[in-house]
């Protein structure tokens, strides 16, 4: 499979990027460094572009099967809401100019329910620092939900991810955040980059939210 990885270098999307390598995949590695998420790997293509600019994004997937997309909203400590979906309508107008269908979406927790109506992001515990983050990619899903000419999958992970072990092993949920028998939400990043890949791969579920515990 050949696809475009967008924010190939960073903590998720390396993991991506390892995962699809280490499958036969063919990457092209999208960041603004340029710098590649693994050394030698014949199968990799590192390019340095903007993912905001839809005709260089539109020239570089041109030919691929799917665009995957590990993007970051900013951090910065400013309000990221608006700046994060205008990222993303940028990389849905370059996807659409490049003639790909696929769009897969690495997402955030914040907007898995823990109740009737209520998102983990809206709990007491929620940590404030991750908030704007949260509602943020809550913006970016209500504005997925509206697309209907791509074939995107939207994939939150845990309310816990980091790098880890690749156990090989990871549940599949849906708007509902899972958790364990303690109540934890968790997932390594390498398995949620195993889930990530499975999907991009199967097409399993075409225009959803789907969601990865551990
Ligand atoms: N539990 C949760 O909900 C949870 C937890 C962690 C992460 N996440 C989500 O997972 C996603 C990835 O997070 P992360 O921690 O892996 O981020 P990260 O480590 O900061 O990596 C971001 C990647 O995106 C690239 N990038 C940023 N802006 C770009 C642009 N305009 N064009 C091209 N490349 C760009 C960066 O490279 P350059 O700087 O070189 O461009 C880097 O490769 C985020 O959407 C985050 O919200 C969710």
């Amino acid at each position: 499979m050949k696809t475009v990885l967008l924010g190939a270098t960073g903590m998720v999307g390396s993991r991506i990027a390892t995962e699809a390598l280490a499958r036969g995949h063919q990457v092209t590695a999208l960041t603004r460094s340029g710098l590649a998420p693994e050394e030698g790997n014949p199968n990799l293509t590192a390019v340095a572009a903007d993912a905001a600019d839809p005709a260089r994004l539109a020239e570089l997937a041109a030919g691929h099967d799917a665009v995957a997309a590990a993007l970051v909203p900013p951090r910065d400590g400013t309000d990221p809401r608006e700046p994060f979906t205008a990222l993303y309508d940028d990389v849905l107008r370059g996807v659409r100019q490049a003639g790909v269908r696929r769009l897969v979406i690495v997402g955030g927790a914040g907007s898995l329910l823990v109740g009737p109506g209520r998102m983990l992001v809206d709990t007491p515990d929620f940590p404030e620092a991750h908030r704007g983050e949260a509602l943020a990619h809550h913006d970016l899903l209500a504005r997925l939900r509206g697309v209907d000419d791509l074939e995107w999958t939207y994939i939150s992970p845990a309310a816990e991810i980091a790098p880890g072990e690749r156990t090989g092993r990871y549940r599949l949920g849906g708007d509902r955040l899972l958790t364990d028998a303690e109540g934890r939400s968790a997932v390594s990043a390498e398995d949620y980059a195993i889930a990530f890949v499975d999907e991009l791969e199967s097409a399993a579920h075409i225009r959803e939210r789907i969601s990865v515990v551990g």
